[in-house]
């Protein structure tokens, strides 16, 4: 049996694949999936959640739409091969307590979170398991209960953040691949990490405090009047790292870029405070605050990000 007791430890998986967040990601994922392999895993602060299997219509990028059932995880029925967790990077650790006990020490878990910070703490909780950390291209949102739109098609890039997971990256990539999305196994995870939090670091707070599609960032006044500084307390955060270091001048180079290539998209931070929602600033700017801190530099503009955005939040209702 497993440490929890729960569950025998080293059964085979029966070629189903959890699910974390039946939200746009999850739900991208589940669509994808050979039919009937996919499960999301239940709330447990929502008893009624897993009455009736979800269904949805899945809208890929070449205008084509699937129909989608995904049944409910059951852990007296079920051992997956896989755990995929596709929850907000501030929900992350909590949501996996409760199902980690749920599962064979061996069960590999992905996670997809934006971001930094929850990768860590989730490795660091669970040392010992095979955990892997995602970082995906893939773009989803639900502009209706039973809609999920593929809004465009990427790359997903998948590392091993624990020991144990380094033997089964190659499964794992194989289990995502079958999607036919294109999933790519990488030793250099955190660097991919590092790449995607530094252009959600100079593009999403922005986005979200002008409420504004990306590329309108790129006249904005806020944005022209702090962008450098931000760069250089990237900069120097890289360098204090000890991590490939770039010039102020090319981190803004690159958030520019990819602000151009995604003029008109709306970011997942404007996204989350137009509906409403708590925002994952935490975890991108507030994580370069954060480790500044340890490293004893300051970084005042991640800092005014992450309160602005914050503030923004208190001032939807959160
Ligand atoms: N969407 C994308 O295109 C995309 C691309 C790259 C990376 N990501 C990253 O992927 C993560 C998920 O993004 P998303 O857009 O899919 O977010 P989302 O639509 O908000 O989905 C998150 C889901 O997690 C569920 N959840 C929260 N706590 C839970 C718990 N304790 N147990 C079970 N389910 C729980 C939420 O349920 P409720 O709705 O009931 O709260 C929601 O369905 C984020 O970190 C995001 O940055 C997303």
């Amino acid at each position: 049996m497993a440490a929890s007791g729960l569950v025998p430890s080293n059964r085979p998986g029966d070629g189903t694949v959890a699910i974390l967040g039946a939200g746009s990601l999850g739900r991208l994922w589940a669509g994808y999936l050979p039919a009937g392999t996919a499960l999301f895993v239940p709330r447990t602060d929502s008893p009624d959640q897993s009455r009736y299997p979800v269904s949805y219509q899945l809208l890929c990028p070449d205008d084509t739409e699937r129909p989608v059932t995904v049944a409910w995880f059951d852990p007296a029925c079920q051992l997956p091969d896989l755990l995929l967790v596709t929850t907000k990077a501030q929900d992350t650790l909590a949501a996996l307590e409760t199902v980690m006990p749920m599962l064979p020490e061996h069960t590999p878990v992905v996670l997809f979170q934006n971001g930094m910070g929850s990768q860590q703490a989730v490795a660091a909780r669970w040392p010992d398991r095979p955990v892997l950390a995602a970082s995906t291209t893939e773009g989803a949102n639900r502009p209706a209960a039973d809609i999920t739109v593929h809004a465009g098609r990427g790359q997903t890039w998948l590392g091993a953040l624990t020991a144990s997971a380094n033997p089964v990256i190659t499964k794992v990539t194989e289990t995502l691949a079958s999607t036919g999305l294109e999933v790519i196994p990488t030793a250099a995870i955190l660097q991919r990490l590092w790449d995607k939090l530094i252009i959600n670091a100079g593009i999403n707070p922005f986005t979200a405090l002008l409420d504004c599609p990306n590329g309108d960032l790129l006249t904005a006044p806020l944005f022209l009047e702090h962008i450098d500084a931000l760069c250089r307390e990237i900069s120097q955060l890289l360098e204090a790292e000890k991590l490939p270091t770039a010039s102020p001048q090319a981190l803004r180079q690159r958030i520019e870029q990819v602000a151009t290539a995604t003029a008109s998209n709306t970011s997942s931070m404007r996204a989350d405070v137009q509906h409403g929602r708590a925002t994952e600033i935490d975890y991108i700017n507030g994580f370069m605050v954060s480790r500044g801190a340890r490293l004893g530099l300051p970084m005042p503009v991640n800092q005014m990000l992450t309160e602005q955005v914050k503030q923004l939040s208190t001032n939807y209702g959160r």
